[in-house]
């Protein structure tokens, strides 16, 4: 009998414990976080078993948190399929050597993850030997469209113009590209299980970024392969379409693959839930607290968190977490608000 409240309602069970934790809860609005980075290159730290596995733990020793989430990024996998990976100061992430043509996917390879990325192994194995027993690893990788706008446009963008221009103009590229992210994908987070990940979820920022029928037509297959694959290690998958609720009707291939759905906060809960039920997804929802509220008062984020406390009992199960990551600027102490409120609403169905 699985008692672990994380993966109870992973797996869609209602259990007495409605499981909490944040995106991004390791990083910046974290002082503690920031004197680690303070020793440290962004991509380094991420190569840094020990380093990596102590961020991981920072916020679960502060709050009362269900899961812990691996420090990476989606992009470390770039590295091993060939790119070269930095994070400039107030710059973000830059692959170098964009992949433009077909002549560019001759420099890719699907890398051997378990030697090519044995670090992150690492930092997972260290971090699940100081959980607590009813703490959750989460696992994670970027989907291919989310990982492939990346290395099309060597940073980030808002038009996209560059991944644009392959899809219409070198499709069978574009299809190549995705593939090639997929098997690596696919690769990378069996690793991350052997290491201990008991969940994983796949971000995919940049769902919203294509017409739904480009999105049906060149993403989906990709998804349905990637989940496929991952179906057999018998962990609970989280899928996270970024701005992607537009997207829902064209999610239907996946919903018989995935255990949960993370839901952006510029959608309304319940609203979501409901749409997601009238398509045929009977699963869970993980979400979906708009981030910057941590910059309101106590008073702010509780009727927030209570609001979609309130709407998540209508899924079949309700991870509480924010609809996107946590920003740098929230102070540390207004995520115990949303702790709490979460935890006195479980008092009230006692
Ligand atoms: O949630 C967690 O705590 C786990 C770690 C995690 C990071 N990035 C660490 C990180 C996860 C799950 C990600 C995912 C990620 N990375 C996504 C998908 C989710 C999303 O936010 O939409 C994307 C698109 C990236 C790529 C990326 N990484 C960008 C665009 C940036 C720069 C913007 C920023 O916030 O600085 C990063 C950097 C990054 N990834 C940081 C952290 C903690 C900040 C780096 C620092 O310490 O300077």
């Amino acid at each position: 009998m699985q008692t672990k409240p994380f993966l109870q309602a992973a797996k869609g069970q209602r259990g007495s414990r409605t499981p909490i934790w944040f995106l991004r809860q390791a990083g910046r609005y974290l002082p503690e976080y920031r004197a680690v980075r303070a020793n440290y290159d962004f991509v380094q730290m991420c190569q840094a078993p020990d380093a990596a596995a102590e961020v991981t733990l920072q916020p679960l020793r502060r709050y009362d948190l269900d899961a812990a989430i691996i420090f990476s990024d989606i992009l470390i996998p770039c590295i091993g399929m060939g790119q070269v990976l930095t994070f400039d100061k107030g710059h973000g992430p830059r692959l170098n050597s964009p992949i433009r043509t077909s002549a560019d996917l001759k420099n890719l390879r699907v890398p051997d993850a378990d030697k090519e990325f044995a670090y992150v192994g690492e930092a997972i194995s260290k971090v699940c030997a100081k959980l607590g027993p009813q703490q959750t690893m989460i696992g994670f990788a970027g989907a291919p469209l989310t990982v492939a706008t990346y290395m099309i446009e060597g940073e980030g963008s808002r038009d996209h113009v560059s991944l644009k221009k392959m899809l219409y103009t070198e499709p069978h590229t574009f299809s190549s590209l995705l593939s090639i992210i997929t098997d690596t994908t696919v690769d990378y987070l069996k690793m991350q299980c052997c290491a201990g990940a008991e969940a994983l979820m796949i971000f995919d920022t940049w769902a919203g970024s294509l017409t739904p029928d480009e999105y049906a037509k060149h993403v989906v297959p990709q998804l349905v392969k990637l989940f496929t694959s991952l179906k057999t290690l018998s962990v609970p998958l989280i899928y996270f379409p970024g701005q992607g609720t537009e997207r829902y009707p064209e999610l239907k291939p996946l919903f018989s693959l995935i255990d949960a759905l993370h839901v952006d906060w510029r959608v309304d809960l319940g609203r979501a839930i409901a749409s997601l039920k009238q398509l045929g997804f009977a699963g869970t929802v993980q979400g979906n607290l708009e981030p910057t509220c941590f910059l309101g008062s106590k008073e702010i984020v509780q009727a927030k968190a209570n609001a979609i406390l309130r709407h998540g009992q209508s899924a079949k199960s309700h991870i509480f977490n924010v609809g996107h990551g946590l920003i740098p600027e929230i102070p540390p102490e207004s995520l115990t608000w949303a702790i709490d409120a979460v935890r006195a609403f479980d008092r009230t169905r006692e």
